[in-house]
C-alpha cells in the first residue's frame, strides 16, 4: 500500500535524524503523512442516510414505473403496491430532510463540507487536476495525484450526479406526490402547480422522474468501478502484479454493465 510505504519511509527518516552518523537515504523522502480530519460526523451520518435512502428509492421506483404482475386474490389482503409507494414516499421525505440538513452543514461545517455543492469553473488549477485524475482512471497515468478530501473527478460527479439530480428527483418527486395529495397540500403549493405546467403535462413529469432514476443508476455503478479501480490501482505493489487480462476483465465489465443500463432505458 502507498501509505504503508510511506510510513516505512518515514520511519526511516525519523531513525535518521535520530542517529545523524546513519547512511543517508538515495532518494529525497516525501514529507510524512499527517493526519487531516476531512468528514465531519453529520457529514458522514447524511452519507450513509443518503445512500440507503437512495437505493430504496431506486428499488420501489423501478417496481412503480414497471410494476409486477397482479398478485392473484383481493388486492386489500396484499396491499402491496400501496406499502411499495409508502416506503418510496418515506424514503423521499428522508432523502430531502437530509439534504436540507446537508445544506445547512455545507456553511456550518469544516471548508470540504461545501466541497460538492460546487465546482470552482474559472479555476485552471482544478481543470487541470481533473485531466490528470482521468488519465489516472483510464490507466494512463500510473500513479494518481493525492488530495485532501474529494478529488476533482469525484466532486464533478457529487455535484452533478447527487447535488443536481438529486434536488431534480426531489422537485419532480414532490410534484407528483402533491399531485396526488391535491391543492391545499404543501407540495401542490410548493412544486406542484408550477412545476406540471413547465413540462406541459403530469407524465412528462413521470418520464423525467423516471430518467432520474437511471442516471442515479449510472452514477452509483460507475463511483463503485471508479472506487475499485482506485483500489486495485492505488497499491503500487498490486499494480505491477495487476495482469492485462484483469484490466481487460475489469474494463469489459463495466462496459457490459453500462450497455445493459442503456438497453434497459431504451426498452
Ligand atoms: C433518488 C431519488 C428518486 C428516485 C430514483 C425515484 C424513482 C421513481 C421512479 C422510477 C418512479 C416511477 C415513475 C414512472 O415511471 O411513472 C417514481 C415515482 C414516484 N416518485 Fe420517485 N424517485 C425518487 C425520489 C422521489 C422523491 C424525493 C419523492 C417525493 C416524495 C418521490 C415521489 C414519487 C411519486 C409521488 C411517484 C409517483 C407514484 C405513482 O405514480 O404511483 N420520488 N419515483
Amino acid at each position: 500500500m502507498t501509505i504503508a510505504r510511506d510510513r516505512r519511509q518515514a520511519k526511516t527518516r525519523d531513525r535518521r535524524q535520530a542517529n545523524p552518523s546513519s547512511p543517508a537515504p538515495k532518494k529525497k523522502l516525501p514529507p510524512p503523512i499527517r493526519s487531516i480530519y476531512v468528514y465531519e460526523v453529520p457529514v458522514r451520518l447524511w452519507h450513509w442516510i443518503n445512500a440507503a435512502a437512495v437505493l430504496i428509492l431506486c428499488l420501489t421506483g423501478y417496481f412503480i414505473g414497471s410494476p409486477v404482475p397482479t398478485l392473484s386474490g383481493e388486492a386489500s389482503d396484499h396491499y402491496m403496491f400501496g406499502y411499495l409507494r409508502f416506503i418510496h414516499f418515506s424514503a423521499g421525505y428522508i432523502l430531502a430532510i437530509g439534504f436540507l440538513g446537508r445544506l445547512y452543514w455545507a456553511f456550518v461545517g469544516n471548508n470540504h463540507a461545501m466541497e460538492i455543492f460546487y465546482i470552482p469553473i474559472f479555476s485552471k488549477f482544478f481543470w487541470r487536476e481533473m485531466m490528470s485524475m482521468i488519465k489516472w482512471y483510464a490507466f494512463i497515468r500510473k500513479f494518481p495525484n493525492r488530495y485532501v478530501g474529494h478529488n476533482p473527478v469525484a466532486r464533478i460527479s457529487m455535484f452533478l450526479g447527487y447535488v443536481v439530480t438529486g434536488v431534480f428527483m426531489m422537485i419532480t418527486g414532490f410534484t407528483l406526490y402533491g399531485e396526488g395529495a391535491q391543492a391545499g397540500h404543501w407540495s401542490h403549493e410548493v412544486f406542484t402547480q408550477w412545476v406540471i405546467p413547465i413540462f406541459g403535462q403530469s407524465q412528462d413529469v413521470h418520464t423525467f422522474h423516471h430518467l432520474g432514476m437511471w442516471i442515479m443508476y449510472v452514477l452509483l455503478f460507475c463511483t463503485y468501478t471508479l472506487l475499485s479501480v482506485k483500489t486495485l490501482w492505488a497499491d503500487r505493489a498490486c499494480s505491477a502484479r495487476l495482469s492485462t487480462a484483469t484490466v481487460c476483465l475489469k474494463v469489459s465489465q463495466s462496459m457490459s454493465t453500462l450497455t445493459i443500463l442503456f438497453l434497459d432505458i431504451a426498452i
